[in-house]
């Protein structure tokens, strides 16, 4: 609709301008009670506002709020030129206030209908709050549990990263165009590669084949796109040698050339100016050249775009095409978002009272939260734990509520956070049975902290350890060597289980972990990741038995931290180790530590004890042009009403390249009564089989196929079958 009005804008803008345009600055000011904020009558600091009347930004992220939005948008629309809306973005990762679990806990839930609500419910608060753009999903796949950024993400499997990253989009969006007064505009980031760093060292090289690349790194990107995300974060990551932020082929190539995106490309944080660094550009007119002509459409905080496209395209250097059409992209997707009909949307105080914060967000952080708490462990049935009971509740994040939100929560309500404790105290039958303890400090121990621990679980029927991560430990720059529970609260745990009361671990992480002496042999374990500000609710309705458990791992837990990087699905070797054997040479394995995870990709109890019967299928024969029935009765022999989420692996036993030891095709959740057996069918499908071939397409083989239907990664019923027909090469994954 606005396609002539953008042209003559277009026609109308000084070079200048238009580099203004493509520039996007922080503000991250705006947000704060005018009382505390030291800067101008816009909110924000006055270089910025000088540089807007000058048409010399076109975006500013990371201040929100619905005044301070109309304040700063005032000065585009009635102080420059051309009066050009300008652009609001923010990280809004896992809320906005509403804070809900990291995405990484999220992930355990296996349900894309959940993070679609909670997306939703993020966009409907944000874009009351004068954003028009949120930097996420993240949509990298993640391998390395040193990488501290597996917090953001949805873990190590491809198949879970493309579903949630179509649902998050889709849920950040809405299904109502990106005008709709509650859409935000989605960002699938950071493309691409970005957590494949080595050694797990955020910001690190990846280096890596075609085939991995495209088969495992760059679906989700492309599920995104799908889905109709319409913009794309590049990331700071060298790819291969060419640096992501200045990649040709990624940026342009792949994402528009073979994808047809049609949305605008943003660089990370000076992630163009750090082509530099990489010894890939001279001085920062090198870099500006090189990112802008490989595809990054606006440059984040850097200022290089503003200070040398004007003479880059004067030099010819940058043709004045490539920044039209990069300006293009800008206005047309501000226009998408309704910008050009109404520059002040999301700026009526009295909605944004409405709907942030709302109570049916609160309720949904809570369903969300207990949704991905993993039950790994459950001795003798210690859970759930009887509501009369005395408790002793001890470890660092006892009563804490400062590391319930989790990494990457800027403006959520910190009077909303619900600590363990609360949440232990609102759901016991005798608040009073329930004593504390710290024990420990997250990082560093406490004097006389041990013995107090121990006096006080001596004085109770059953003792919770809510030990692990604090949230500054995972996130961006948060990498680590060692992928375990600090020392200091090992020790607890290890004076703890000493006592010989019965005990359940309480995991608090941002990352797959490695479990070690009393907290890996405790009778029961529980994987609580950051579940958000209803936290010690969410946890609570677990621990109490009114939600059985339902999550799964989105990540593998080692035996060890030495087996990073590490995936369920990693190939099987020449010589594959026996896991069944302890002792063999020449086989590829390390001295001390199985091949498999303790906890495996998909693991994850209820409070029922299924049991899988063998896998049926009418014909072991799937046509090239057909569908083949995959089924297994699937039983809880419990005592308890139990969800299980039931999952379809394959293997390709034969390949022109070689293939997955098994490779995630569908999941399906169903809920059995005790005593309870129902049939589960899945349906596989010849474009299900494919991968990426030597030629770099998507390529299927015919051949012999293992098929598995189990509860997890590393275990259930398995068989085989025929795909018949002729080599193809098809669209698919
Ligand atoms: O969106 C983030 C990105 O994920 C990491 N660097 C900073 C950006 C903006 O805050």
């Amino acid at each position: 609709r606005h396609r002539q009005r953008i042209e003559d804008l277009i026609a109308a803008m000084t070079i200048e301008e238009k580099a203004g345009q493509v520039n996007l600055l922080a503000d991250p000011f705006r947000w704060m009670p005018k009382a505390v904020n030291p800067l101008d009558g816009t909110g924000s600091p006055a270089r910025v506002t000088a540089l807007i009347r000058e048409g010399k930004v076109g975006a500013l992220f990371n201040g929100i709020g619905a005044e301070a939005g109309r304040r700063i948008q005032r000065v585009a629309m009635e102080e420059t030129r051309l009066k050009i809306p300008l652009l609001f973005a923010a990280d809004v990762i896992h809320g906005l206030s509403t804070i809900f679990p990291v995405p990484l806990a999220e992930a355990a839930a296996f349900d894309t209908d959940l993070a679609y609500r909670t997306a939703r419910a993020a966009a409907i608060e944000t874009a009351a709050s004068a954003v028009h753009q949120t930097y996420a999903p993240m949509v990298d796949v993640a391998r390395d549990q040193r990488w501290g950024r597996n917090v953001e993400g949805a873990g190590e499997d491809v198949l879970l990263n493309n579903l949630l990253a179509a649902a998050r989009v889709r849920g950040f969006q809405g299904e109502k165009g990106l005008d709709d007064r509650d859409a935000v505009l989605a960002t699938a980031k950071h493309m691409a590669a970005y957590s494949a760093a080595l050694g797990g060292v955020d910001y690190n090289t990846t280096d890596m084949s075609e085939q991995t690349l495209r088969g495992v790194f760059l679906p989700p990107f492309k599920a995104s796109v799908d889905a109709g995300a319409l913009s794309i974060m590049s990331a700071f990551n060298d790819l291969n040698g060419v640096p992501t932020s200045g990649n040709y082929k990624l940026l342009t190539e792949i994402l528009r050339g073979e994808w047809g995106f049609e949305g605008f490309v943003l660089s990370d944080y000076t992630s163009e100016q750090e082509l530099i660094a990489h010894g890939f550009a001279e001085d920062g007119r090198d870099a500006a050249r090189i990112a802008f002509n490989a595809g990054v459409d606006v440059s984040m905080v850097s200022g290089l775009y503003l200070e040398h496209l004007p003479d880059l395209v004067r030099s010819g250097e940058v043709s004045m095409g490539r920044l039209d059409e990069a300006v293009r992209r800008v206005l047309t997707t501000k226009a998408a978002l309704g910008l050009f009909d109404d520059p002040y949307r999301g700026t009526d105080p009295e909605r944004e009272k409405a709907v942030v914060g709302a109570r049916k967000h609160i309720e949904l952080a809570r369903e969300a939260g207990r949704k991905s708490v993993v039950l790994l462990k459950n001795q003798g049935n210690l859970l759930p734990l009887d509501k009369n009971q005395k408790i002793a509740l001890i470890g660092p994040f006892a009563d804490d509520v400062d590391n319930v939100w989790g990494p990457w929560t800027i403006w959520g309500d910190p009077e909303r956070r619900v600590s363990l404790e609360a949440g232990f105290r609102a759901a016991m039958n005798n608040p009073q049975g329930l004593s504390l303890a710290r024990g420990s400090d997250v990082e560093t121990s406490l004097p006389g902290g041990i013995d107090e621990a121990v006096r006080v679980a001596n004085t109770a029927d059953v003792v919770v350890l809510a030990i692990g991560e604090s949230q500054r430990m995972s996130g961006e720059a948060q990498s680590r060597t060692e992928i375990v529970v600090p020392s200091a609260q090992q020790a607890l745990v290890d004076a703890i289980a000493a006592t010989g009361k019965p005990f359940v671990i309480l995991l608090r992480n941002g990352r797959g972990l490695a479990l070690e002496g009393g907290i890996k042999n405790a009778p029961a374990i529980v994987v609580t990741w950051f579940l958000g500000e209803q936290m010690g609710h969410s946890v609570a309705d677990v621990i109490f038995g009114d939600h059985s458990p339902t999550a799964r791992l989105p990540v593998s837990f080692p035996h060890r931290s030495g087996q990073q990087p590490y995936s369920y699905d990693r190939k099987n070797t020449g010589r594959p180790a026996n896991p069944d054997l302890a002792e063999q040479e020449f086989t590829a394995r390390y001295r001390e530590t199985p091949n498999t995870a303790l906890y495996p990709f998909g693991f994850g109890l209820t409070y029922g004890d299924i049991v899988y019967g063998p896998i049926e299928m009418e014909t072991n024969q799937l046509p090239w042009a057909g569908s083949i029935s995959v089924s297994a009765s699937v039983t809880n022999q419990g005592r308890r009403e139990a969800e299980e989420l039931v999952q379809l692996y394959i293997h390709d036993r034969v390949a022109s390249l070689t293939q997955p030891g098994r490779l995630l095709k569908d999941f399906k959740r169903i809920s059995l009564r005790p005593g309870q057996t129902e049939k589960v069918t899945f349906t596989l499908n010849p474009r299900q089989l494919g991968f990426i071939g030597a030629d770099e397409a998507y390529r299927i083989e015919p051949g012999l196929f293992d098929v598995w239907i189990a509860p997890h990664a590393q275990g259930g019923v398995t068989s085989t079958f025929h795909l018949v027909g002729p080599t193809a090469v098809a669209d698919g994954g």
